[in-house]
């Protein structure tokens, strides 16, 4: 098991945001995390990668308990999300962006050429734009640039965090065969998404999150006959 999440419950303050909250991700698996607006899926994604810490559970990732660390500790061990704002660094060129996804594990010297080749072969787009700071590229661009830095730091797991959020149905696609793509590299993935429709066709299993609780859990296949999926995800 890649990543185990188990009984985890989160606070911010004296609001309870995740109740009891248990999921699994396998090697070489794509798991979608499907929720209305505020159901809590960043907050278990930000708990996952240690920006938030449980009051309750436990969290595995590749054999080890996670849910008392810092980021900066598990980030190394090959988790990396990509959150929703994107976080691209604006006044950064391409190039530096992606080499700023290499500091978990680069020392002096190591060389990240590789590295490179394997998101310009997924990007194309960015290796053309690599001299052009981040703000100047349109948002599909960043988007690109955002997972790309991600993968820069060799995760076992990228967590993506609503990656088609805010573009155009062309690009919408293009991010879903990305995800596939990625996959095939041998990286599993944990997608967020409220285009439950694609992310389903993406997935090998799925979750739906409500008010903090996971509510349902099955194959993409189960869940596209879901009469309750159908009704409050895929616009039925
Ligand atoms: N940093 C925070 N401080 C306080 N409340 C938060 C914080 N982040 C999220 N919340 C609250 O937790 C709930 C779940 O939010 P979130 O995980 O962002 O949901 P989703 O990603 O599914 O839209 C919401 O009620 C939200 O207002
Ligand atoms: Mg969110």
């Amino acid at each position: 098991m890649l990543l185990s999440v188990n009984g985890v419950s989160l606070a911010y303050g004296a609001a309870q945001a995740l109740f009891d909250v248990s999921l699994k991700v396998e090697e070489g698996e794509v798991v979608t995390l499907l929720g209305a607006n505020g159901a809590g899926k960043s907050s278990i994604l930000k708990t996952v990668v240690g920006m938030y810490h449980p009051f309750a559970g436990t969290i595995e990732f590749n054999g080890q308990r996670i849910e008392a660390l810092p980021t900066d500790r598990i980030v190394p061990m090959g988790l990396a999300l990509v959150p929703e704002d994107r976080g691209v660094f604006p006044g950064l060129t391409v190039f530096e962006n992606l080499q700023m996804g290499t500091v978990s594990w680069r020392r002096r010297g190591m060389k990240i050429d590789a590295d490179l080749d394997k998101v310009f072969a997924l990007f194309p787009r960015l290796k053309e734009r690599q001299n052009q700071l981040a703000w100047s590229l349109s948002g599909g661009e960043q988007q690109m640039l955002a997972t790309a830095r991600g993968i820069m730091s060799r995760p076992k797991l990228l967590m993506l965090d609503e990656p088609s959020i805010g573009l155009a149905p062309l690009l919408v696609s293009q991010v879903f065969k990305t995800i596939s793509e990625i996959q095939k590299t041998g990286t599993s993935i944990l997608l967020v998404e409220q285009n439950a429709r694609m992310a389903l066709n993406v997935a090998t299993r799925a979750y739906v999150l409500e008010t903090g609780k996971i509510a349902l859990e099955g194959s993409p296949k189960e869940l596209l006959q879901n009469e309750k999926v159908k009704n409050a995800y895929l616009g039925a």
